[in-house]
């Protein structure tokens, strides 16, 4: 049997259309309602720190303000890297030319971003690379980012160049995971203590940087004459005058210093000498290894066959590195290197990798290409000089919405399930 239903349905009063053909737009009186959702006013933030972070909503906004905020010299020495940047600025380039190739229909509710790292359950994988002299971009430094990493469970690295001692780090950041970077210097007795130092503090991982067997030539800081010992040109001089409040906290905190070794004699000089040793060579590695008891990482390794020999004298991982461009420029980029050196070390050993790391999906790359995780630098200091410990709270919520949004939107539900068919790099594997 088939049944007709005849709905009855108001006609719309016919509008007629205009003697040119075309049909009148219908009105109605404004209603309240409608406005008021789209005047959704957000109240007034009033601490201007607090505004600035909040409006950053990426790490290059971040950088824009650590730009505004802080003396232009020592944005500088955060910002530049050695002689014409190009290492530093294809670390970046190899990043943003990277593609990423989804998976899409796969559920991604609540992708797990956890991984584990060393033996340890890290909330993504990230640590914060060592940086020296991090009291001069914000006076809060090294303990505020120490403290950080405590509270979103990542591993912070202590400089040797730092300015705060592995002591002060344990203080700030009791529960966290406080790696200590380490420079052998040319002084035997010095070399021990901080590794016994490191030790006593409780550390567990110690970091060897092997890529600065001299300075690297950055002429951003020899022009503004941040070099060691300072020789401020007059216009850095008058520059840093137009940020009172940058020299209030800077004169009213404990003095800018190498604060690991400052009961060592001698001028800053003196000591920065010492730091950069040209003899360091795989013996020194080998003293290491033996006198560390715990996990031991070397960073600043471009080139497979050097990850090779240092797993060899007993590394536990190792770092693939052009410490951000900042010492040989026309290196390439790490990324480009990364997949050569995890073929070099197998698929067990730890590796990790820095330089150019600006965004969560950068994450996603190095970690398709064979990283475990990545370190940050400048992402984490832009932070830092944007909002101190607040701004570098921002940069890993950044980081980390980035990241997660990356994981869903390529169809994966966790750090585990990214794989390297996920990504085209943005060129062909180097020459093993
Ligand atoms: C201002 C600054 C200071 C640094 N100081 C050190 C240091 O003392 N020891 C070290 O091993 N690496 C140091 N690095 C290199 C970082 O550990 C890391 O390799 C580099 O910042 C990674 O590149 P990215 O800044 O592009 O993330 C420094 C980097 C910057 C930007």
């Amino acid at each position: 049997m088939t049944v007709t239903e005849t709905r009855h349905v108001a006609a719309a009063p016919q509008v007629q259309p205009a003697p040119d053909g075309s049909v009148p737009v219908r009105r109605q009186l404004p209603r309240l309602s409608e406005v008021r959702e789209l005047l959704q006013f957000r109240a007034p933030v009033l601490d201007p720190v607090k505004r600035r972070l909040e409006n950053a909503l990426t790490i290059e906004d971040l950088r824009r303000i650590g730009r505004r905020t802080t003396p232009r010299a020592v944005f500088d020495y955060v910002d530049g890297a050695a002689d014409a940047e190009i290492t530093a600025s294809r670390n970046v380039h190899a990043f943003r030319e990277t593609e990423f190739i989804p998976e899409n229909l796969n559920s991604v509710v609540d992708p797990d971003l956890s991984t584990e790292l060393l033996g340890e359950r890290i909330d993504f994988p990230l640590v914060f690379a060592p940086t020296g002299y991090t009291r001069m971009m914000h006076h809060q430094g090294e303990g505020a980012v120490a403290r950080v990493a405590q509270r979103n469970n990542l591993p912070y690295t202590l400089s040797t160049v730092g300015t705060d001692t592995i002591e002060g780090i344990w203080e700030a950041a009791p529960e966290g995971q406080n790696w200590f970077q380490l420079y052998l210097t040319n002084n035997h007795r010095l070399n021990n203590q901080l590794v016994d130092r490191a030790l006593e503090a409780g550390s567990r991982t110690v970091v060897l940087t092997i890529d600065t067997a001299v300075g690297g030539r950055r002429l951003k800081d020899v022009r503004n004459g941040l070099t060691i010992p300072p020789s401020l040109t007059l216009k850095t001089f008058f520059d840093m005058s137009r940020f009172p409040y940058w020299w209030v906290n800077k004169l009213t905190t404990a003095p800018i210093e190498f604060a690991s070794v400052r009961d060592f004699p001698g001028t800053s000089a003196d000591v920065a000498a010492l730091l950069f040793d040209p003899g360091l060579d795989y013996e020194d590695l080998a003293w290491l290894r033996k006198k560390w008891p715990h996990k031991l990482l070397v960073k600043g390794i471009q080139n497979p066959a050097d990850a090779g020999r240092v797993m060899d004298l007993g590394a536990d991982g190792v770092v693939v590195s052009n410490h951000g461009g900042r010492q040989l420029d026309r290196a390439p980029a790490s990324l480009d290197m990364l997949p050569a050196v995890r073929d070099a070390v197998g698929p067990d050993t730890t590796v990790l990798l820095d330089s150019g790391v600006r965004h969560g999906q950068d994450i996603i790359a190095a970690v398709a290409l064979g990283a475990d995780a990545v370190m940050v630098g400048r992402a984490y200091l832009y932070g830092l000089m944007a909002g101190g410990e607040a701004g570098v709270e921002r940069a890993v919520e950044i980081l980390r919405s980035e990241y997660r949004r990356g994981l869903q939107l390529l169809g994966l539900d966790g750090t585990a399930k990214i794989a390297e068919r996920h990504v085209n790099p943005h060129t062909p594997a180097p020459k093993r």
